[in-house]
């Protein structure tokens, strides 16, 4: 997919939140890129960028073939804090820049009172200046819904090029998607899968045999049919194989809203109520 400064990212991504720091993320990254992922999400909370920059490195593909994003974690928003946990990212992964650079939360105003809007842009500057210094190709956000991205995009001087959110059938987050695309934006899915949950699912799954793929392949069909891109995550060489074959088919405008229709849900937390 193309981002709105002209930057390619590849989809579907390959996630790594809950790969535990270690061998298994070393071999699930490397596993990754062997089997033709060439685009690798972590972020600091993660605690497993170190792992993720070895099995880049196993892979044997060069750096610049591949698209790497972090984010900086909620302890360390702010301009000068946003910085250094940049450069701790930049060290830990073992590269000399990030493809793209996220805001994990945006400060909400249980965090923060009324300051929580002021946090989110002076972070947003931070990204702005790794952008112009080129230690970040792009910059973008994470979580952050229709009411936190308003105000980053009235002061921004950088546009941010993409929306790191939970998307998945059951939470179509219409309103952030809306603005996302009025802006350019794009949307990346986090948890596409609902956790695995969604796998379980009886409509999922009777799509899935009318059109002879899984329950995985269908859902991130889904996000790719609705212009999103899926972050995947797997520490099984067969799924995450298996979760790459997602172009030599298509659902139908039917099967889009059935899909589209399934009962609401939500696995992660809304960047409003969250404490952490
Ligand atoms: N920005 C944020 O705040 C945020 C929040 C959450 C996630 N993310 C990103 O989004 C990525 C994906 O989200 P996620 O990890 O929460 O959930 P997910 O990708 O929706 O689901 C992962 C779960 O599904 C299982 N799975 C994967 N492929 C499968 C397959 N083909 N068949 C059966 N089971 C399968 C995995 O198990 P196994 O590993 O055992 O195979 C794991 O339990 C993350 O890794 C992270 O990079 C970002």
């Amino acid at each position: 997919m193309k981002l709105n400064n002209g930057y390619e990212i590849p989809s579907p991504g390959f996630g790594t939140f809950k790969i535990p720091d270690g061998d298994i993320c070393v071999e699930s990254v490397r596993e990754a890129i062997a089997a033709g992922y060439t685009h690798i999400d972590t972020a600091a909370v993660y605690a497993n960028e170190r792992s993720v920059g070895e099995g880049i490195r196993r892979s044997g593909v060069p750096r610049e073939k591949l698209f790497i994003t972090s984010k900086v974690w909620n302890s360390e928003r702010g301009y000068d804090k946003t910085l250094k946990a940049c450069e701790k990212s930049l060290s830990d992964i073992g590269t000399d820049y990030l493809d793209l650079y996220l805001i994990h939360w945006p400060a909400n105003n249980l965090q923060f009172g009324d300051r929580a809007e002021a946090v989110n842009i002076d972070t947003w500057r931070a990204l702005e200046r790794l952008v112009e210094e080129k230690v970040i190709r792009s910059a973008g956000l994470s979580n952050f819904y229709a009411s936190h991205l308003g105000p980053v995009l009235s002061s921004a001087n950088i546009c941010p090029a993409a929306d790191q959110i939970e998307y998945h059938p059951g939470l179509l987050q219409q309103e952030t998607v809306d603005l996302c695309r009025r802006n350019g934006i794009l949307v990346e899915a986090w948890s596409p899968l609902g956790r695995g949950f969604l796998l379980e699912d009886e409509t999922v799954r009777r799509i899935a045999a009318e059109v002879g793929k899984t329950a995985s392949q269908v859902l991130l069909r889904w996000c790719v049919q609705n212009d999103t891109l899926p972050l995947v995550k797997s520490v099984h060489a067969e799924r995450i194989r298996e979760n790459l074959d997602i172009f030599s088919f298509s659902l139908s405008e039917g099967q889009m809203k059935e899909i589209s229709a399934l009962p609401e849900f939500r696995y992660g937390s809304h960047p409003d109520t969250a404490t952490f």
